[in-house]
């Protein structure tokens, strides 16, 4: 062996060393980040389906989902009325971020204690949307009546442990809305109730006002930890493929102009969410206003499926796939034999492994919320 070769792999030895090196403190790192999760104390979600753990069980509306085969891959099988087989995404990031709970609990759960009440619940309703108009297609919660009930159980919390404390709660705690696509699919496009009231670029409009009313009333709240969803691309929802392809038996693809215009409200609303940043940076301390990227991380898994574990991208896995939602998908349906490989669930809504995978690319935002 030549100098020049001991010498080669006595280098490559000292690149392995550093690269172990790396990893260990990595994972310490990562270690830490876990740990110090007592930095976001309590979680409060708002919208729709996509974050519904099962509210629409306590009100009267059959828009509804707590019977099999919904809730097939949740724990101990049970259908608790979230919109999948399995966890939603705000699940996994109450679990993450160390509330000592598993998952989040809907509010209109008559059995909560005041813990539950204080570390985070989801006062979101399926069918619901920014849109007044929407929630009353489905007779299921407005977002305002949400915000409504979120005051009552901070009512609740302050009897408890006292106005101060509260407020000290809510400055640290992380509140997260998740709406818009039962304005767009079900309301404008499908049913059609606004298009004939609004035109596309008017109804965004409009809906982000909504949006934006709702961070107001948020904030008035003593919120300072907002993060705001996107929507998913609309045209790849399989109902959409189902009803608004020429050729649906032929072909099953995402309808790109659907997908677009969830595209364009997307840059919109980041637009404004920015704009409302800068007139709240000069309060101090200034609350922050988030986006979380829905669309992204769904696109990523429908244009390249394999890579990501996933099979079938264009029909869901309850019934036929191509339609049934809600009581639609029921015990007499048939279902897939491999949910896992599906990115949809029914017909709009995702699998809890799609709904995993978006919680991943979302952990970037809950940490910085956690590390500011
Ligand atoms: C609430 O708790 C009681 C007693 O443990 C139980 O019988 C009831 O089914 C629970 N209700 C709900 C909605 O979980
Ligand atoms: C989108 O494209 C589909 C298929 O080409 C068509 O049937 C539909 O009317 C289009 N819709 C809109 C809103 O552009």
């Amino acid at each position: 062996m030549g100098t020049s070769d001991s010498h080669n792999s006595l280098l490559s030895l000292s690149l392995i060393f550093i690269l172990i090196i790396m990893l260990c403190y990595k994972a310490k790192v990562e270690g830490a980040s876990a740990l110090n999760n007592k930095k976001i104390s309590g979680f409060y979600v708002f919208g729709d389906s996509t974050v519904d753990p099962g509210n629409n069980d306590y009100i009267k509306t059959t828009f509804r989902s707590n019977f099999p085969p919904y809730g097939r891959d949740f724990p101990n099988q049970v259908p608790t009325g979230r919109f999948t087989n399995g966890m939603l995404s705000t699940d996994y990031i109450a679990s993450y971020i160390g509330l000592k709970k598993e998952v989040l609990p809907p509010y209109l759960d008559p059995n909560l204690s005041i813990e539950e009440l204080i570390t985070g619940v989801s006062f979101a309703s399926a069918g619901s949307g920014f849109d007044p108009l929407t929630p009353t297609i489905t007779n299921v919660i407005p977002i305002e009546k949400q915000l409504e009930y979120f005051k009552e159980c901070k009512r609740k919390v302050e009897g408890v442990v006292g106005k101060e404390r509260t407020e000290n709660h809510m400055k640290k705690a992380a509140f997260f809305i998740s709406a818009g696509t039962n304005d767009f699919v079900l309301n404008y496009f499908i049913l059609p109730i606004q298009r004939k009231t609004y035109t596309l670029l008017a109804y965004q409009q409009f809906l982000i006002q909504h949006v934006k009313q709702f961070i107001q009333g948020l904030l008035a709240e003593g919120a300072e930890r907002i993060v705001i969803a996107g929507v998913p691309p609309f045209g790849c929802l399989p109902v959409m493929i189902t009803l608004k392809s020429p050729n649906t038996f032929l072909q099953r693809q995402c309808l790109t102009n659907y997908s677009s215009i969830a595209r364009d409200y997307n840059l919109h609303l980041q637009h404004e969410l920015h704009l409302l940043q800068l007139k709240l940076n000069i309060i101090h301390p200034s609350p922050k206003i988030y986006y979380a990227d829905i669309y992204g991380p769904l696109a990523d898994i429908i244009q390249a499926p394999q890579k990501f574990g996933f099979d079938e991208v264009s029909s869901g896995c309850c019934g036929s796939g191509l339609i049934e939602a809600s009581f639609m998908c029921n015990k007499i349906s048939n279902v897939c034999s491999d949910p896992s490989k599906y990115v949809f669930w029914d017909s709009i809504h995702p699998t809890g492994k799609a709904y995993h995978h978006i919680f991943m690319a979302s952990l970037p935002i809950i940490d910085s919320i956690i590390s500011s």
